[in-house]
């Protein structure tokens, strides 16, 4: 049987990264395609989650995604995502998206999002995920407000199927 490793705090576990917005990325509005943003927010995010728990992790469920302001074509995009909060066998990772200017560097939040991941064992069933060791208050909050948003979501479930009874 595998152990389950030591808790982690949100930082042993953050991935950074950044990609240029090629005219292969934008919409029929010359912008970054939501769609583009997207795939490297669940790229980004699954990477802390599986630094996380220190397995296989899937994507559960993208909970919300907002899209502030539109990338141009030629910006960079600065990804950062970490995870704000665990359950038993799931974790919930933050994404902030800033469009960055390449030449000055120059940047503005963009887009953030929550996606929900699962750890799965080898037998690809659902397994424990280490404890989150919370350091500083903005961890804190973003726990505080992770837990809130998964404790809605399944209150909003319950709700919908005791409507369909
Ligand atoms: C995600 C998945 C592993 C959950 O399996 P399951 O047997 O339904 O899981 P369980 O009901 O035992 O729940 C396990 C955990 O997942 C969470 N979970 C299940 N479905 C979820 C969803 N849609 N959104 C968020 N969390 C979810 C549960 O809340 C639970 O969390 P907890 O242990 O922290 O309390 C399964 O639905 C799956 O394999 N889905 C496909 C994943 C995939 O292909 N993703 C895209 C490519 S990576």
């Amino acid at each position: 049987m595998s152990q389950l490793p030591p808790p982690k705090s949100p930082n042993n576990s953050a991935v950074e990264t950044r990609h240029v917005v090629m005219p292969d990325h934008a919409n029929h509005y010359g912008t970054a395609f939501g769609g583009a943003i997207m795939s490297w927010i669940d790229l980004i995010a699954v990477m802390a989650a599986q630094r996380h728990c220190g397995r296989e992790a899937v994507t559960a469920s993208i909970d919300r995604i907002n899209f502030i302001s539109p990338i141009q074509i030629g910006d960079y995009v600065h990804l950062k995502a970490m995870v704000n909060y665990v359950g038993k066998t799931s974790m919930e990772v933050g994404v902030q998206v800033n469009k960055e200017n390449p030449y000055t560097g120059e940047s503005l939040r963009a887009t953030t999002a929550y996606l929900s991941f699962v750890a799965l064992d080898g037998n690809k069933k659902p397994t424990p995920v280490p404890e989150l060791i919370l350091e500083t208050p903005t961890e804190i909050r973003r726990y505080e407000e992770g837990k809130l948003r998964i404790e809605t979501a399944k209150e909003l479930a319950r709700k919908i199927k005791d409507s369909r009874m």
